[in-house]
């Protein structure tokens, strides 16, 4: 039986099978209407989500399974005080395959490891959101044609940003990967990752101003800043308005540039970059459903 904690669990080989699978689902969803009768997902949300979610039960009905689960932990047992180990005991029950995200680092870990269903890493506090880099993966692979070879902006809180943190794990296994990093200085990338990247000699450049490089890059990965991870409320006010992405600055944009964003937007993209046919964070969406359907097939050990 497998887990995904982190995106790491699947090897570049293994994530290629994963977005060809989702790719096949994607032109022909009839095939696999059926691939999960009778079987159920259980999403188990101790934080606030309403894209995973979602798009983990989407893609569970779309396989013909049902889905269970709760989207607050005080309207389950947690509120009365119970273990994640003893939740997910309980929920092996009932249940084919699990979903959850926790605002604790390491809580879906725990839970794998007193399971006896396959676990997914729905998010993890500021740690690592292994579903939302495969569709970050797969909507790349399928927009630009490639994984590797590219420069790699990110943009806004990369201190507190799992999804970001998940995607430069993953990217760095490609070819030809360069990364830059635009964050105000108190949210830069944290020291395990660019240790990381000078062990494994991955050129990164860290810079304050989008101007200053926006020009140079193939992806730009805009992020919202983390509000709930803020130990001061003085601090998230200060730092959530830093960066915003308007069509001035598209204008100093490359012509195939792409811009993503993991969603929910705040302000840190303008409205009116939404009609620039560089702005893919709502195709984005589209492909993290298929790549869930993929991945839940896969688990489940049906295909
Ligand atoms: C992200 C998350 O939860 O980390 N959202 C998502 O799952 N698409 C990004 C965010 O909340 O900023």
């Amino acid at each position: 039986m497998r887990h995904l904690m982190s995106p790491l669990d699947f090897t570049v080989e293994e994530l290629e099978k994963l977005f060809c699978l989702a790719v096949e689902m994607e032109k022909d969803p009839d095939k696999y209407a059926h691939l999960c009768d009778r079987k159920k997902l259980a999403t188990l949300f101790y934080e606030p989500s309403t894209r995973t979610r979602l798009s983990f039960e989407t893609a569970m009905l779309n396989l013909g399974g049902s889905v269970i689960g709760f989207a607050d932990a005080s309207s389950s047992s947690v509120s009365k005080g119970e273990s994640v180990a003893d939740t997910i005991r309980v929920i092996s029950c009932f249940a084919d395959i699990a979903a959850m995200r926790h605002p604790k680092e390491g809580a879906p870990m725990v839970a794998a490891a007193n399971s006896s269903i396959p676990v997914i890493n729905a998010g993890d506090g500021g740690h690592q959101h292994p579903t939302q880099t495969l569709t970050d993966l797969l909507t790349i692979r399928a927009l630009k044609g490639h994984l590797g070879n590219m420069t790699v902006g990110l943009c806004g809180d990369l201190k507190f940003g799992r999804t970001v943190h998940s995607l430069i794990n993953a990217l760095v296994r490609y070819e030809g990967i360069r990364f830059v990093f635009i964050s105000p200085e108190e949210l830069k990338v944290p020291d395990y990752i660019t240790d990381m990247l000078k062990e494994k000699n991955i050129p990164y450049e860290e810079v304050i101003r989008l101007e200053d490089r926006i020009g140079d890059l193939d992806l730009l990965y805009m992020t919202r800043v983390q509000k709930e991870r803020f130990f001061n409320e003085e601090d998230y006010i200060r730092l959530k308005d830093f960066y915003i992405l308007d069509k001035a600055k598209m204008e100093l944009a490359p012509e195939k540039m792409l811009v993503l964003h993991p969603l929910p937007r705040v302000n840190e993209i303008s409205v009116d970059v939404d009609d620039d046919p560089r702005a893919v964070y709502f195709k984005q969406v589209q492909y993290g459903m298929y790549v869930r359907m993929a991945l839940i097939a896969t688990l489940l050990e049906l295909v």
